[in-house]
């Protein structure tokens, strides 16, 4: 068997083992091993690749790999499950820089007089780099803004055209790229196809991050699949392929949960279209005794976790109160928003951590009709995700945006720490009714307050 055999068995066996890794990643259950499954076809593809003939460079691509894996196990250790969707956008940018890096270096090969491939692989190695571009700035931006380094959205007028502009130019300087292989012109389109991904993201803000942030990752396994075809490399074409068509799945799963058109969030800088509504009343605190008294006597609790419940890490306690109430025959449910939390399935994985039965977890259509039968709705740590005004007023950013219907129950607690906003940036309407009570406090210390109230309820012979 010669080398090159070895090799492509090799990428078989790992594009087998990213398939089955991709399927397990599936269900909570089985996620964490569906990870290392990939994980391991990675490995094997990446050391099979040392096995190439006519490979050069050993020596750099080592130390590449040294530096990667010694920054990226380092900071993986440490990272903060609420930081992880900044850590994802800026490793998905990576794959999309190193796409946009294999396409620069083909160009470049090729002009300084090595074998020119057809127009279909020059085609292709040029619209993987664009993709892959934009992909690396876009996702930069991302990160940035995910990680409060930036204003949430840049606007200026014209944007639109302007950005259309860019987008026009790179793709022509693409086209001279390819049929001239004149240097500047390879270097004209880096340049803009670099800003445009910039250009692309910064208007975008409000809730639709999500959104954008999968539409990259889906771009990466697309520029990276483009790139492979153009080396031959079977590794990279499947890996890509996957890459790309998940990313593709969750886009429109993310697009349609927030109810926008992916185009929608891309070019028509969605709300901040005049002036938002002012909100009237005020927000009227409660102590947590009282809380623990209302949930007590209440005959149906829906708990709706969010972003301020992953922060505090409080998915054990919440846990352990809703034993607590329904040890006293309150019927507890968890209503759960696709886009609650920082990254899809962050509730989900945070209440399957805490052991709570996958039966009590309702998703947002299940539950909705249910809340004017509720009798206390408990707010952990959420806030964009049950704010009204995404129903009410049109010119605020998350007009449009399907959201809890909490402001329906008969009684809505919320605990949060302060009057600070949620990732949007707008107050919450829902804060300020009639029938709903601020727990001022950390998620975790205010749940174990509710605990012991409920314990002490408990110990009075209620
Ligand atoms: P957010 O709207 O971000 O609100 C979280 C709230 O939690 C804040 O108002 C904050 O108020 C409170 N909080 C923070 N730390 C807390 C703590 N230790 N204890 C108690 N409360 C705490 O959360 P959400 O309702 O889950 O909505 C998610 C938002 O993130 C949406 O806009 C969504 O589009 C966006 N987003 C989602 C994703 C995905 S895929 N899920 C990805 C990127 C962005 P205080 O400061 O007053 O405590």
């Amino acid at each position: 068997m010669t080398a090159l055999t070895v090799v492509k068995l090799s990428y078989f066996v790992a594009a087998t083992l990213f398939l089955l890794g991709l399927q397990r990643m599936a269900s909570p259950r089985t996620a964490r091993s569906g990870i290392q499954w990939a994980g391991v076809g990675m490995l094997i593809a990446t050391v099979a690749t040392f096995f190439l003939p006519g490979l050069h460079n050993l020596g750099l691509m080592v130390v590449a790999i040294v530096i990667g894996v010694a920054v990226n196990w380092a900071w993986g250790r440490k990272v903060a499950i609420t930081d992880m969707p900044q850590m994802v956008a800026l490793f998905n940018g990576m794959g999309g820089g190193s796409a946009a890096a294999i396409g620069a270096v083909e160009l470049v090969r090729f002009s300084v007089g090595e074998p020119v491939p057809s127009t279909f692989t020059l085609a292709l190695a040029v619209v993987g780099a664009l993709i892959g571009a934009v992909s690396l700035t876009g996702s930069v931006i991302a990160w940035a803004k995910l990680d409060g380094r930036m204003d949430k959205r840049y606007t200026f007028p014209g944007q639109q055209w302007f950005n259309a502009l860019v987008a026009l130019a790179a793709v022509a300087c693409g086209v001279m790229a390819m049929t001239t292989l004149a240097t500047p012109w390879i270097i004209a389109f880096f340049v803009l196809a670099l800003a445009l991904g910039v250009l692309m993201t910064l208007p975008i803000g409000g809730a639709d991050m999500p959104v954008v942030i999968s539409l990259y990752n889906a771009f990466t396994g697309l520029a990276v699949a483009f790139e492979g075809y153009v080396l031959g490399n079977e590794a990279l074409i499947i890996a890509g392929m996957m890459v790309g068509a998940a990313g593709t799945l969750l886009t429109q799963l993310m697009a349609k949960a927030m109810n926008r058109p992916i185009t929608g969030v891309l070019f028509s800088n969605f709300g901040g279209g005049g002036q938002a509504q002012e909100i009237a009343g005020s927000q009227k605190p409660i102590e947590a005794g009282d809380v623990a008294a209302m949930m007590a006597y209440a005959e149906r609790v829906v708990i709706v976790p969010g972003y301020g419940l992953a922060v505090a890490q409080a998915q054990h306690k919440v846990w352990e109160l809703t034993q607590k109430l329904m040890e006293r025959g309150v019927k507890v449910k968890f209503a759960i928003h696709p886009v609650a939390g920082r990254m899809p399935g962050h509730m989900n994985v945070l209440l399957a951590e805490a052991g709570v039965p996958y039966d009590l977890i309702a998703d947002m259509d299940d539950i909705n009709p249910e809340f004017p039968a509720t009798d206390v709705s408990l707010v952990i740590g959420a806030n964009d995700v049950v704010n009204p005004v995404a129903k009410t007023d049109p010119a605020s950013p998350i007009f449009g945006m399907p959201i809890l219907d909490v402001v329906n129950s008969k009684n809505t607690i919320v605990i949060k720490r302060g009057k600070g906003t949620g990732f949007a940036g707008i107050e919450n309407a829902l804060f300020y009714a009639d029938n709903t009570r601020m727990l001022y406090g950390d998620a975790a210390s205010m749940v174990s307050a509710l605990v012991s109230e409920l314990k002490a309820l408990d110990g009075g012979g209620h």
